[in-house]
């Protein structure tokens, strides 16, 4: 089936009225791209800097509402210092070169992770960009910075702790709904579609709440060589699935999830 968005973008074989609400992509494999070059690592991060500007804007095209990256995960934090701090700063240069793509189409920018153990310089952007963007009502793209899927958990965690001691909150009262709401961005609905690049079928601490009927796909393919075609070849894949969140008979996702979680999660 061929579809055309209402932005005049044509896809063929993809259903354009089921597509996933919300994708999350694991972007792997930008060191072993660098290295199968010769090429020192932060070629291979800068090269996945395009393949981040590259979905992003084929999700925009195709009218899907959320894309979650996992750009530096909190273990990242114990790789050298040399290779944090070009990280750090390919960060800074994206956000500055990309604020004004993202203004002009409308995609809001939102940051999700320990955010406080940034360096303040990137911080301070990410800041900036994000209130810069906060109109954006066309699709979030939503950057996990020093973030974990256990950390995000704890955090949540504690805070519920602290409301409970203080008498806001009865232990009897913490069910799913109440735990998702002390999540880093509850308004995000959960992922329909977790990508992971260079073949690893791991899940890395990403997500880990949020993921749980979420489907699946491993390309072999490191993330700097991810291109549009392997975006709508992973949707494609998605759209031929039977998501039956735990039921015998294929599920909508909208009422399956509806109670499970408070904040509009679609599955
Ligand atoms: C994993 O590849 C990727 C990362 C640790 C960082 C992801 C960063 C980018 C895609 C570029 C910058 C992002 C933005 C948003 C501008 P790896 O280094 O672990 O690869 P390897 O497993 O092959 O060594």
């Amino acid at each position: 089936m061929t579809g055309t968005n209402p932005d005049g973008i044509s896809s063929p074989a993809l259903d354009l009225q089921r597509l996933p609400k919300h994708i999350a992509v694991i972007m792997d494999g930008n060191g072993r791209w660098a290295a199968a070059r010769g090429l020192p690592r932060i070629l291979g991060h800068r090269a996945g800097a395009e393949a981040v500007r590259r979905t992003a804007e084929a999700c925009r095209e195709l009218g899907i509402s959320a894309l979650t990256l996992y750009a530096f995960s909190w273990e990242n934090w114990s790789r050298p210092s040399e290779e944090i701090g070009q990280l750090m700063d390919l960060l800074e240069e994206f956000l500055d070169r990309e604020v004004e793509t993202l203004r002009k189409n409308q995609i809001r920018l939102r940051a999700i992770g320990r955010l406080h153990e940034l360096p303040p310089t990137v911080l301070a952007h990410l800041h900036d960009i994000m209130a810069r963007t906060s109109q954006g009502d066309r699709m979030t793209m939503t950057l996990a910075l020093s973030y974990g899927g256990r950390q995000e958990i704890l955090d949540a965690t504690r805070r519920i702790a602290q409301l409970v001691r203080e008498g806001r909150v009865q232990p009897e009262a913490i069910d799913e709904a109440l735990f998702s709401r002390h999540l880093y961005l509850p308004e995000l609905p959960d992922p329909d579609l977790l990508i992971r690049t260079s073949g690893e079928q791991r899940i890395s601490n990403f997500l880990l709440w949020q993921i749980s009927y979420a489907e699946l796909y491993v390309t072999p393919k490191f993330w700097p060589d991810f291109t549009k075609d392997d975006l709508y070849e992973t949707i494609r894949a998605y759209q031929q699935r039977d998501r039956r969140f735990g039921r015998t008979t294929p599920a909508d996702p909208a009422v399956a999830s509806s109670g499970s979680t408070e904040n509009g999660a679609c599955g």
